[in-house]
């Protein structure tokens, strides 16, 4: 750990660290993440350009200063309500894991910021070293939720969207987006990552056969929808699915 900084995460640093993100997740969980898609770079970007634009976000790199300042991990802290933060994302290079840097990035986060009370995070509970660094630091799981899939039905009519050509835009810069379904009574938010998932904030949304089929006709390559939920409400989906992934909330008081 000698040689390892840790430091704000600055522009130049944005290639290695979209390649890095890219590289820490596996090829059937990246479609369904919003940094492993193609602008995660230009994301993070504007946080970095514009840091009062977001100012509960810290983004953290870990440069090794005995090999020319080569990023060796990246972090993503938030703080989410009063004295709680929250870790939304560590990856460590291949070739630099084992050697404590994940750890650095938590602790010193911590140090730096003695008003927090609390630290959250979501783990995958097949994700065996991240499961073991967090229980080795003392977090203890709270919750769990299910990442869940299903089809797309078959396009029919199409979906009134808010703030289309804005959605359109973030999703051809960024690779993922948000916008506003309408209908006569009410408004659903939906998001897109990349090109062929649909991400659906509600039980009700992933299970409207024709909200879905609506959107098909907007994006027609959009193949599968996908919601995150707590894992007792999984039995009140009526559609054909299935469980992608089970995530536990953890925390660990300060
Ligand atoms: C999980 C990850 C961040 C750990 O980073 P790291 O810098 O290698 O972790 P550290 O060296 O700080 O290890 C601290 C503790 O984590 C655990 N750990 C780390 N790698 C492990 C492994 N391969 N197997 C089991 N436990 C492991 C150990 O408990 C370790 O403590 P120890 O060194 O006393 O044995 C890294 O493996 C990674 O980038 N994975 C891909 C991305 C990812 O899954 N991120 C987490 C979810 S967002």
């Amino acid at each position: 750990m000698k040689s390892i900084l840790i430091r704000a995460l600055t522009k130049t640093d944005l290639p290695a660290v979209s390649d890095l993100i890219h590289a820490s997740f596996g090829a059937a969980l990246r479609p369904f993440m919003t940094y492993t898609q193609h602008g995660i770079g230009a994301f993070l970007s504007v946080h970095v350009q514009y840091p009062g634009s977001d100012p509960g976000r810290y983004l953290l790199v870990a440069v090794d200063e005995a090999k020319q300042q080569d990023v060796v991990g990246f972090a993503e802290f938030r703080i989410i309500g009063g004295n709680v933060g929250f870790l939304s994302y560590v990856c460590i290079t291949e070739s630099a894991r084992g050697r404590g840097i994940a750890r650095a990035f938590l602790e010193s986060f911590v140090e730096d910021r003695p008003e927090l009370d609390q630290l959250q995070l979501d783990v995958f509970q097949d994700n065996a070293p991240a499961v073991s660094l967090y229980r080795k630091l003392g977090f203890t799981p709270t919750s769990t939720v299910a990442w869940v899939s299903r089809s797309m039905p078959a396009p029919v009519g199409a979906a009134r969207i808010r703030t289309l050509p804005t959605a359109l835009a973030n999703l051809s810069t960024y690779g993922f987006c948000e916008m506003e379904v309408m209908n006569e009574t009410s408004v659903t938010r939906i998001g897109l990552v990349g090109q062929t998932v649909l991400r659906c904030f509600s039980a009700q949304a992933f299970d409207d056969d024709a909200l879905l089929s609506s959107l098909r006709r907007h994006f027609p390559l959009v193949e599968t929808a996908l919601v995150i939920l707590p894992t007792e409400h999984i039995a009140g989906i009526s559609s054909v699915h299935q469980v992608v992934k089970l995530s536990d909330r953890m925390k660990l008081s300060l």
